[in-house]
């Protein structure tokens, strides 16, 4: 694949909680990823980030090993309680200081950072007198990112407000699946109201305080499509949808909250408080802040069916059900042209001006054979695929601008913990080794020789 621009740019990412260990080291406060993993039952395998990838000690090491595959960027999060281990207030010199000799050790290195102020791990003190349902959070959001871009900005161009909104809402506070791990959903829409409203907050803040960047949000996005032509799936359709997609896209780009979801969230008595209480006067122009890019995090595309009425009603269904053949480990599909389609609508409905694919990946979990070598000839398949509909979409005009592989390396998925794989790179969790696996090496192949023309 050649694509169309030179200065298209490829990378990977990470995020704080998931690799950097040393989660109460150096003045850094507890954060509700700390407190929902030591919660026994809550991740799969009962492990917790307190150590994951020793990235805070080894990040030399790993930003040696990003120069190695020749990436023009990498994409990481900031840990919000290592700079502020109060919420607000006392500043954490230490905890600044990593992030500003990580920053220097990439650019030394000729990789751009693309830095993500929030990436779920919100300062637990913050949760403790209400966390993202509580409107105080918006301010203490935007004092954070004031501290962190006054810092970073001179040499960091590149800012991502939020990671994935819908997971920190919903996933946290409805479904209960990840911190704080709550199941209520009018908390939950207020959580979502509260991260739109702080990242639109930012977008002046970061514009201030570095100057000449660009500034964006990530969402994950999810293309969707009804089972069969019957109305009902088609109504689960737009329903799934809209609280996926347009909940957050709409917002964002000036459209207000989709008036037939809200519906949907009055009739299913979600907002107890009064239809959209939480919105309050120049909220929906402050989310609206206009931005330079969006990032899209793409893994999977949703075949939707209603459940509403019986199976024999609900007929043809001309979507056949994918096999475990084209899953994943974690029993995702694999839909590359899910990410043309999302790509490719998100620009025709939205316009942003640029877009950047933030994360996609797989989780493969080949491990290292006799002679040390990780042959995931599969997540090569999986990224090679993943890149040819990206270009397509570029081929229609979709302003892409950059590529982030998820992940780096090999880190704790979450809930899941350590038992998902996602990284190019091999961790050996018991002595903190890496190996980079094939496709690490697949992928530096690809970026020297074929992406952008640069041979
Ligand atoms: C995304 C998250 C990321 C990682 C991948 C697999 O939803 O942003 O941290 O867990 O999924």
């Amino acid at each position: 694949m050649v694509t169309s621009s030179k200065t298209f740019l490829w990378g990977a990412a990470t995020s704080s909680y998931q690799i950097e260990g040393a989660w109460n080291e150096d003045g850094k406060g507890e954060s509700i990823w700390d407190r929902y993993a030591h919660t026994p039952g809550r991740i799969k395998d009962g492990k917790t980030g307190d150590v994951a990838c020793d990235h805070y000690h080894r990040y030399q090491n790993d930003v040696a090993l990003m120069k190695q595959i020749g990436l023009d960027a990498y994409r990481f999060s900031i840990a919000w309680p290592r700079i502020l281990p109060e919420g607000r207030g006392a500043v954490n010199q230490r905890g600044l200081d990593f992030y500003n000799r990580l920053v220097d050790a990439l650019l030394a290195n000729g990789i751009q950072p693309f830095v993500t102020l929030y990436h779920w791990d919100l300062p637990q003190v913050l949760q403790d007198k209400g966390g993202w349902p509580a409107r105080a959070t918006v301010e203490a959001f935007v004092e954070y990112t004031d501290v962190v871009t006054r810092s970073l900005g001179d040499r960091v161009k590149n800012w991502i407000t939020h990671n994935e909104p819908w997971c920190a809402s919903v996933l946290g506070q409805l479904v209960g699946v990840h911190a704080p791990g709550a199941q209520d959903a009018e908390s939950a829409l207020c959580a979502a109201h509260h991260l739109l409203l702080s990242h639109g907050a930012a977008v002046p803040v970061i514009r201030a305080n570095s100057l000449g960047s660009e500034v964006g949000i990530t969402l994950n996005l999810i293309p969707a499509v009804p089972a069969s032509g019957s109305t009902a799936d088609y109504d689960a359709y737009r329903q799934y949808d809209g609280h996926i997609n347009r909940w957050f896209l709409d917002p964002l780009y000036g459209r207000d909250y989709p008036p037939d979801l809200v519906r949907d969230y009055m009739r299913k008595a979600y907002m107890p408080g009064g239809e959209l209480a939480f919105v309050k006067a120049d909220d929906y122009r402050t989310i609206a802040a206009p931005c330079d890019f969006l990032g899209v995090n793409y893994y999977m595309r949703e075949i939707c069916r209603s459940q509403d009425i019986p199976e024999e009603e609900n007929q043809p269904r001309d979507i056949p059900v994918p096999g475990p053949e084209v899953r994943t480990d974690i029993n995702w599909e694999v839909h590359p042209d899910g990410l043309f389609e999302i790509l490719y609508r998100v620009h025709a409905t939205y316009r942003p001006r640029k877009l950047y694919v933030t994360e996609n990946g797989s989780s493969y979990g080949d491990a290292p054979d006799a002679e040390g070598r990780v042959r995931d000839e599969r997540r090569i398949a999986y990224l090679r695929d993943h890149f040819a509909a990206a270009q397509r979409a570029m081929e229609q005009g979709v302003p892409l601008a950059g590529y982030f592989v998820w992940s780096l390396m090999d880190n704790f998925e979450w809930g899941e913990g350590f038992t998902q794989r996602f990284g190019i790179i091999w961790v050996d969790y018991e002595t903190q080794e890496r190996i980079l696996k094939d496709s690490a090496h697949w992928y530096a192949d690809f970026i020297r020789t074929t992406a952008n023309g640069r041979e």
